[in-house]
């Protein structure tokens, strides 16, 4: 992270202070590492069928002048959608540092080498498995790099006439609608939208994990018209060091800006009381339980001296009016096997 002056913590605390971003829970430094090799290393076949895909959904000679990917990652489909179409300007936004670091090195024509550890490796020697990434040729001018975070993104409105979103919707953090709102916000009139990639929503809540067929239906109510859908089972993350791969059915969208829609305000939705300092945290139910499996928690392992057994434990849980003695014995068990089990996680009682 040197290059990006993260070293200097102090600095790079109050930028992150400034810029107010927070990262949700489910993403992080290496969340997409194995993606890096495929884009720049093994992964020919899978790139050029994403490629291949994405073009598809454009009809000939449509081709953008102003091309913004949105969750580009390690910037393999933005590259090669660069050098096909040649767009005045490409830019491919991630908030992973590690990605656009490795990404802006390649494109600078290095030869960056780095560790790939397969998720099932084939035999001893394919554990960790030195890499080495390359582009297969300088990219075009105009494709830049922009470390931002796409729920408050520094664009002023209407600057791109195309925005791709490649394996980002399901895992954006938000609700598609407010994503595809922001999108609208960024194309200029008549400019589209291309989702590539899965509809897997496995972290949303239930009401917002869409069906392909709910998500056509609500372009209409999001200023968009669908112009292109197409499907294609594709390998994924086929790594040739890796016994693991996954067959993809794979969506493709464009869809054309039709009008304008509302803006949402920039950044995660979060409350007021979490933003500001002098409002009062309401007692919400998830915290009135997070505190009582906390105090429960806290009790049992305080009751552990060497001396007492589970009957011991259960019977002071009962005077303690946290459970029935019978309903503690089970669950202190349960709780016990668990945290030996596995010490670093917190056990559920
Ligand atoms: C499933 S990966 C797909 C990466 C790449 N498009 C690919 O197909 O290999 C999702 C990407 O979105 C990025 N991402 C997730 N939330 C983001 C946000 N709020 N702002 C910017 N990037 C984000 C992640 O860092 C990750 O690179």
């Amino acid at each position: 992270m040197q290059p990006l002056g993260a070293e200097r913590r102090s600095e790079a605390h109050a930028v992150h202070v400034a810029l107010g971003t927070e990262l949700p829970l489910n993403q992080g430094l290496s969340t997409y590492y194995p993606n890096l090799h495929r884009d720049w290393c093994w992964g020919e076949a899978e790139n050029a069928a994403s490629l291949a895909a994405v073009r598809a959904s454009l009809p000939d000679g449509a081709t953008p002048q102003r091309l913004l990917v949105i969750g580009a990652g390690a910037c393999r489909l933005a590259y090669d959608l660069h050098q096909a179409w040649r767009p005045a300007l490409t830019v491919a936004l991630d908030f992973n540092p590690l990605f656009l670091l490795a990404a802006a090195r390649i494109f600078a024509g290095e030869a960056l080498e780095l560790y790939e550890f397969p998720i099932a490796p084939k035999g001893i020697a394919e554990h960790a498995v030195l890499r080495r990434h390359q582009a297969p040729a300088r990219p075009l001018p105009g494709l830049q790099l922009l470390l931002a975070d796409a729920t408050a993104p520094p664009f002023l409105p209407g600057r791109f006439d195309a925005v791709l979103t490649p394996w980002y919707i399901d895992v954006a953090g938000e609700p598609v609608s407010r994503l595809l709102a922001r999108i609208n916000a960024q194309l200029a009139p008549g400019g589209g939208w291309i989702h590539h990639g899965s509809l897997a929503f496995t972290d949303a809540a239930p009401e917002e994990a869409s069906s392909l067929e709910e998500q056509l239906a609500a372009l209409p109510a999001h200023g968009f018209q669908s112009t292109h859908v197409g499907e294609s089972r594709q390998p994924y993350l086929g790594s040739p060091a890796s016994r693991h791969a996954r067959i993809e059915s794979i969506v493709t969208i464009a869809a054309r800006k039709v009008r304008d829609v509302p803006v949402p305000a920039p950044g995660r939705e979060l409350p007021e009381w979490i933003h500001r300092t002098d409002l009062p945290v309401p007692a919400l139910a998830e915290y009135r339980a997070q505190a009582l499996s906390t105090r429960v928690y806290a009790f049992l392992l305080a009751m552990i001296d060497g001396e007492r057994s589970i009957r011991d434990m259960a019977r002071l849980m009962e005077q303690q009016k946290l459970m029935p003695a019978e309903d503690a014995v089970p669950a202190i068990r349960r709780f016990l096997a668990r945290a030996l089990q596995d010490p670093h996680r917190r056990p559920q009682l």
